[in-house]
């Protein structure tokens, strides 16, 4: 099965058991906008708890805020979002598609590159274990063809973002032969830039309203409060703001399901450092967020730093960490040095001072900010398409869809089946329930055979099943099912909380980072 369809099932999988809908479904739809179901929004609120903790409760100096998404306009222009948050847009008269330049060429990219791994992936069967990749690539004709083609066009495209050089931009795509994948047509508008802020008014007399914008990211909300925190909260320095809030970009090209979206979440912190210590700072954020993430098990080989090659307008140093999704690696959280880029420019633009008193230094400064900036809804989209997956039941020879997510991210911790409906099964496993649901999320179900009940639980990712037939009733045992082995055992009752405790805790997994 190809990625592309794999990624198709995920969807599919994701609506039809309650993770994720499309928006308005029943006015077909809002392009790239979507809702999360039952399951989806405990999944996300795991997500979320998961962050807010590693990062408020695993650092005594970061403390949270929740600021408003609409923001005085200034804001905009002090941000440098007015003026600069800009992408490259380009349109095929033929088809009336509009595409983002900057991707097209990227995508352009991947496929030379993907042509060289393809020559050294042959070449690599046909020799076997005498394969040298590194002869090869400097010697097979094709290869250097392709890389060649590539430097050169990645040269160019750095050069043109770097100075904004639309022209340069279109001439690439020009040069580079690149067709309108629905056309098939070269037949291009200029390249001009499209704004990606969404706009309202905020009054109710047309003439009196002002221009507000929906915020494009939340870690304005926290430079704007910077000093509300450090002086309430009695914060020195190095200390951090965290928020976990919605964000809206109007962006071109919104494709891909919950990858770009409109309107999304955003878990941001923005780390107040000495200035000059930035570059040590970053560091440490880049392993710590990296560590955050491999700490969920889903396989350290599917992630990787990508530095920026086009440094963001407030940034000095960037890089993403990047997973491998069915899509290929792609960003699921930038850390950015951002200097005193915001702080600098909020105290110009609003005239109010954002110095900070080192007390130790004796002196006051604009303090600097290392962000760490992780999209809620791209998290999600990493854990289930590393969930998703299709075994063959060997004892049946079932086939059985299974959501492998991280049992302590789960959405469903623990069903309880009673094997019948009657004979006192169902109330003792309300019982049970009572026990356990105020420390975790339980399900109850009596329905259809316990297989189909195994089935149902899996598709949604729920780590234990117990049922309790009419032993229980005598010595008080359960059985309890792994979702991932399948195995099953027997336990008493009063372990029940010890096992989950173990195997599904919050905690626990705090302890390891
Ligand atoms: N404050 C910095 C900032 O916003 P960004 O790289 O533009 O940086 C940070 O965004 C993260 O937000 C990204 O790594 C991504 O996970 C998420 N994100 C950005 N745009 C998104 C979109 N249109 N849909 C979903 N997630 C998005």
């Amino acid at each position: 099965m190809s990625q592309e369809d794999i990624f198709k099932k995920i969807i599919a999988h994701c609506k039809e058991y309650g993770f994720i809908f499309q928006s308005s479904e029943i006015y077909d739809g809002l392009s790239a906008v979507y809702d999360y179901g039952q399951n989806g929004v405990e999944l996300k609120n795991n997500i979320k708890q998961y962050w807010w903790d590693a990062m408020t409760k695993l650092n005594e100096n970061i403390v949270g805020v929740d600021a408003a998404i609409f923001m005085h306009p200034k804001t905009w222009e002090a941000s440098g979002h007015v003026g600069a948050f800009n992408d490259p847009l380009i349109d095929n008269k033929d088809s009336k598609k509009r595409y983002r330049a900057d991707v097209l060429i990227e995508e352009y990219l991947e496929k030379l590159e993907g042509k060289i791994q393809k020559e050294i992936a042959k070449a690599s069967k046909r020799f076997g274990d005498s394969f040298d990749e590194q002869q090869f690539r400097k010697t097979n004709p094709r290869v250097l063809a392709n890389q060649s083609k590539m430097d050169e066009t990645k040269a160019r495209f750095v050069n043109a973002l770097e100075n904004n050089d639309l022209a340069n931009l279109k001439k690439i795509i020009e040069d580079s032969d690149i067709a309108c994948p629905v056309s098939g047509s070269k037949n291009w508008t200029d390249v001009r830039q499209f704004n990606l802020m969404f706009s309202t008014q905020l009054g109710s007399v047309t003439e009196e309203a002002n221009t507000i914008y929906l915020r494009p990211e939340t870690a304005q909300g926290i430079f704007v409060n910077y000093l509300n925190v450090q002086k309430t909260g009695r914060m020195k320095i190095p200390f951090g703001i965290a928020q976990i809030g919605k964000a809206f970009r109007n962006e071109i090209v919104a494709r891909q399901f919950i990858f770009r979206m409109r309107e999304f979440e955003q878990m941001e912190m923005q780390f107040f450092i000495k200035p000059g210590t930035e570059m040590e700072w970053y560091n440490f954020w880049k392993e710590k967020r990296m560590n955050w993430h491999k700490a969920l098990g889903m396989g350290d080989e599917n992630y990787r730093f990508h530095d920026h090659d086009k440094l963001p307008h407030y940034a000095n140093a960037a890089t993403d960490i990047e997973f491998l999704f069915p899509i290929g690696f792609r960003e699921v959280e930038g850390i950015h040095s951002r200097t005193d880029f915001d702080l600098g420019n909020h105290e110009k633009f609003s005239g109010k001072k954002m110095q900070y008193f080192d007390t130790d230094e004796n002196k006051n400064y604009v303090p600097y900010v290392v962000e760490t900036s992780i999209g809620l809804d791209r998290m999600f989209l990493s854990i289930v398409s590393n969930a998703y997956a299709e075994e063959i039941v060997e004892s049946t020879g079932e086939k059985r869809i299974i959501m492998k997510i991280p049992a302590v991210l789960a959405p469903v911790k623990l069903a309880v089946f009673p094997l019948t409906k009657k004979d006192g099964l169902p109330e003792k496993a309300r019982e049970i329930i009572d026990q356990l649901k105020l420390d975790f999320n339980c399900q109850f179900e009596e329905k259809d055979t316990i297989g189909r009940r195994y089935r149902r639980q899996d598709a949604i990712g729920t780590p234990f099943c117990i049922t309790i037939d009419h032993q229980t009733l005598e010595d008080n045992t359960v059985t309890i099912r792994y979702r991932d082995t399948m195995e099953q055992e027997r336990v008493v009752i009063d372990k029940l909380q010890g096992i989950m405790n173990d195997k599904v805790s919050l905690k626990e997994l705090l302890k390891t980072l």
